[in-house]
């Protein structure tokens, strides 16, 4: 039996850092009630598009991998933000990597369309139908927050990683997952007003309304986790006491402990990443993931298990038997262009065109980009 090895992994985060502090600047929030309701300390702020974090992250996890961009025969990017609805945003990273003979397709299920992702193109690698994938998730919220409310404003962050998956014979990579999602409940969750400023010429930078039920979210997002979980690892064939590591989604603190109280997982087992990121939508668990292979915590044949939660109100549960090899082929040379500006003043441009950006004007999705374009 074919089974989909994850060979390649790479991450790309803005350096730019939004501290709690700063968002108190501007809101009427404070260090101590982020740290405690969610555990977060800060998070980033992408100065580049998403298709340049990806292309980043691509090439990082190419190199891992000991592929070029020419042996891609898929792309997958996983997000729920992108900057125009057609065409899509994996097109964008393919034509930045020059994968000349890949496919590409965007996943959206909001902060698991990495994992959905993972999923797919693990089906297509296994059947055949494709030998390398590059699977992406990737998220830059930033454009898109309503940095006035503070129910949402401070709990979300911009980042990247990817894996490339190939062909082994092996037992290895995706070994089962659980998929779904509480659509009843999909009102409780949702952005209006982003999806490209090009689509809606009325929707401008920053002029979002987040729909966003947080207690209630708390709660499906518990119980969807920690079930799918539970059901993943007997079909599996495992017990929760066989799971090396956890690497979830990081939503908050208080999410994560609560489903691995009732999933029986053990907080030293879980890998954390929330402190110092945020809430990454899709890119919390790949950049996680990333993160417990660089500080080894991924061992040679660990299982891994990566619960999932988002908007839709979709939920998984992905459980991943690592192969052999936990360090890097070899590494990329590729890099951001450098961001001159703090996370802050970032930020502060995004409010301040909240409601006056006009796409027609220049043709730049975003003005501070222009300067990024002008470097190059
Ligand atoms: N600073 C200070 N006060 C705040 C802030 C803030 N940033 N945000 C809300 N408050 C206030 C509210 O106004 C409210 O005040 P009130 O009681 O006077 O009306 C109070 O704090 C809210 O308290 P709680 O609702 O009890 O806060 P809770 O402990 O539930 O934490 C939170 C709220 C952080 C949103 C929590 O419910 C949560 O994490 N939910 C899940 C959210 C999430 O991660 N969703 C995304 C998952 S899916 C995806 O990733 C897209």
């Amino acid at each position: 039996m074919t089974y989909a090895a994850i060979t390649g992994w790479g991450k790309c985060m803005p350096p730019a850092v939004l501290s709690n502090e700063d968002l108190s600047t501007f809101l009427d929030t404070s260090d101590e009630w982020i740290v405690s309701r969610t555990g977060m300390k800060q998070r980033r702020i992408s100065h580049v598009p998403g298709i340049d974090l990806a292309t980043v992250a691509g090439r990082r996890a190419l190199a891992c991998a000991g592929l070029a961009a020419e042996d891609l025969d898929l792309i997958v990017h996983g997000s729920c933000t992108f900057d125009e609805q057609v065409p899509n945003s994996a097109s964008g990273v393919q034509v930045k990597l020059g994968a000349v003979n890949a496919a590409s397709m965007d996943v959206n299920t909001a902060c698991t369309s990495f994992l959905y992702g993972l999923s797919a193109a693990s089906a297509m690698v296994r059947t055949g139908a494709v030998r390398n994938a590059l699977v992406i998730g990737v998220e830059v919220i930033s454009p898109y927050m309503d940095w006035s409310n503070r129910n949402v404003a401070v709990l979300f962050g911009d980042g990247c990683a990817a894996v490339v998956l190939q062909p082994s014979e092996k037992e290895e990579g995706l070994l089962g997952e659980q998929l779904g999602c509480y659509a009843d409940a999909r009102q409780i969750l949702r952005v209006r007003g982003a999806g490209g400023v090009y689509t809606n010429r009325g929707a401008q930078l920053g002029n979002t309304l987040w729909d966003f039920d947080g207690g209630e979210i708390f709660k499906k997002a518990v119980k969807g986790m920690a079930l799918a979980s539970q059901k993943v690892i007997a079909r599996c064939g495992l017990t929760a006491e066989s799971i090396d590591l956890v690497v979830p989604h990081q939503a908050n603190l208080r999410i994560i402990e609560s489903v691995a109280k009732h999933a029986g997982l053990p907080m030293d087992k879980v890998f954390l990443t929330v402190q110092q990121y945020g809430n990454m939508s899709a890119a919390t668990v790949p950049v996680a993931l990333v993160d417990a292979i660089e500080a080894g915590r991924v061992r040679p044949g660990s299982t891994v298990l990566m619960p999932g939660f988002g908007g839709g109100l979709t939920l998984c549960s992905h459980l991943v038997r690592w192969g052999d090899r936990v360090t890097p082929l070899a590494a990329s040379d590729a890099e951001l262009p450098p961001c001159t500006r703090t996370a802050l003043e970032l930020v502060n441009d995004i409010r301040a065109r909240k409601g006056t950006y006009d796409a027609s004007a220049d043709g730049l999705l975003w003005p501070r980009f222009a300067e990024v374009d002008a470097a190059q």
